[in-house]
């Protein structure tokens, strides 16, 4: 493993010092992302068993707000939205504590954070790659404020990404717009096990405008947190077939952004939904996440295909789908999609969004969206 980059922090010779009581504020906003190359298995290290590839998103974001003061006794991350019991803190304690250890100021500081999600509550779509994501993102801020460290832009999100994974893996893949890789890779350039790096040069200016309609067939919390399905993998029956299939398909995957071509960046993508569901579904113990709109919703994906509107679905480590298109076909996509795949959802739940810009700051002091 090399160097950690968040060390390079405490090389400043001047930290700004702050009077007891003394509070400032950071807010971040950062977007959720889909694979369309899975991250499922990792190595020790919280580094991942197979690269992956995913499409940042736009309107499924956290907007989070950390206020930061300076007390006798520092108490680290307080509570989350006036919750001291948030079901979020374990895991935004765990980052800061990790963090902590990198930059050691952080230890220095009693944090409060409000959050919130622009897609509504129990829709099913995971939250960890925007919440961890807009956390590390303050944090790293607060870090270089306290430190009055300076940087390229570039290089803060290149170590924003690096404290990400610390927290939930796939929320290193949100620090770019657009597309993005982790994992190291044959041939990509630049690819790291330890951080993301952005896409963008693979990808063709029509492809960063993909839609993705996510369709709720459930709400319910998943049934396999993914830090135990990651474990599933150790051990596996499928673990070598997986591991060079990951590795072709980020490769083919990458050619079809670059080609702009959608068909096969589809039939890619449906490929790695349905394996990261025949692993979770075949480990032991195996479970089986898809409902019944799971499956009736492939079913007319698949047969609207064949009447040519262009659209491939994939899948979380959950019930939920997302069908993905271009955005010159989206009135005709979209009509078929209200009239055919909506009927199957939970309460005719489905947030349309597209491929978006990547993270951004922000100054307001609410958190609303
Ligand atoms: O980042 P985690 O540990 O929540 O794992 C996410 C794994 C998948 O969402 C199933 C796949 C992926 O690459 O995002």
């Amino acid at each position: 493993m090399s160097v950690s980059p968040l060390l390079r922090l405490n090389e400043t010779v001047s930290p700004r010092r702050f009077a007891l009581n003394e509070t400032f504020s950071v807010g971040w906003q950062s977007p959720s992302n889909i694979a369309l190359v899975k991250y499922w298995g990792k190595k020790e290290g919280q580094l991942p068993a197979t690269p992956s590839l995913s499409m940042t998103l736009d309107r499924a974001v956290t907007r989070t707000r950390v206020i930061v003061s300076f007390e006798a006794s520092p108490k680290g991350l307080v509570s989350v939205n006036g919750d001291l019991f948030h079901p979020f803190l374990p895991k935004m304690r765990h980052l800061l504590h990790w963090m902590t250890h990198e930059i050691p100021v952080l230890a220095g500081v009693t944090l409060t954070a409000t959050t919130e999600n622009s897609f509504p509550h129990s829709t099913g779509i995971a939250s960890s790659a925007s919440g961890i994501s807009a956390f590390a993102l303050c944090l790293l801020t607060i870090a270089c404020d306290i430190l009055k460290a300076e940087m390229k832009q570039e290089d803060f999100m290149h170590i924003a990404s690096y404290a990400a994974r610390m927290g939930s893996g796939s929320a290193c893949r949100s620090l770019y717009g657009g597309f993005s890789e982790w994992g190291k890779a044959q041939d990509i350039p630049g690819s790291s096990d330890e951080f993301a790096i952005p896409a963008a040069s693979y990808v063709h200016p029509e492809m960063m405008l993909m839609k993705d309609a996510i369709l709720v067939v459930s709400g319910d919390p998943k049934s396999l947190p993914s830090s135990m399905g990651h474990q599933s993998i150790d051990g596996h029956p499928f673990f070598n077939g997986r591991m060079k299939q990951a590795e072709t398909n980020l490769h083919a995957a990458l050619g079809a952004l670059f080609a702009n071509d959608f068909e096969k960046l589809g039939s890619i993508a449906e490929c790695e939904a349905l394996t990261l569901h025949a692993l979770i579904m075949s480990a032991n113990p195996g479970t089986l996440l898809m409902k019944p709109g799971t499956v009736g919703i492939i079913h007319r994906v698949r047969e609207a295909r064949k009447t040519g509107l262009p659209l491939f679905f994939t899948l979380d480590a959950g019930a939920n789908v997302h069908v993905m298109y271009p955005a010159g076909e989206a009135v005709s996509v979209e009509a078929f999609i209200r009239s055919a795949l909506q009927p199957l959802c939970e309460n005719e739940r489905v947030i349309f969004d597209c491929c978006g810009p990547g993270p951004a700051r922000f100054n307001d002091t609410r958190p609303d969206l």
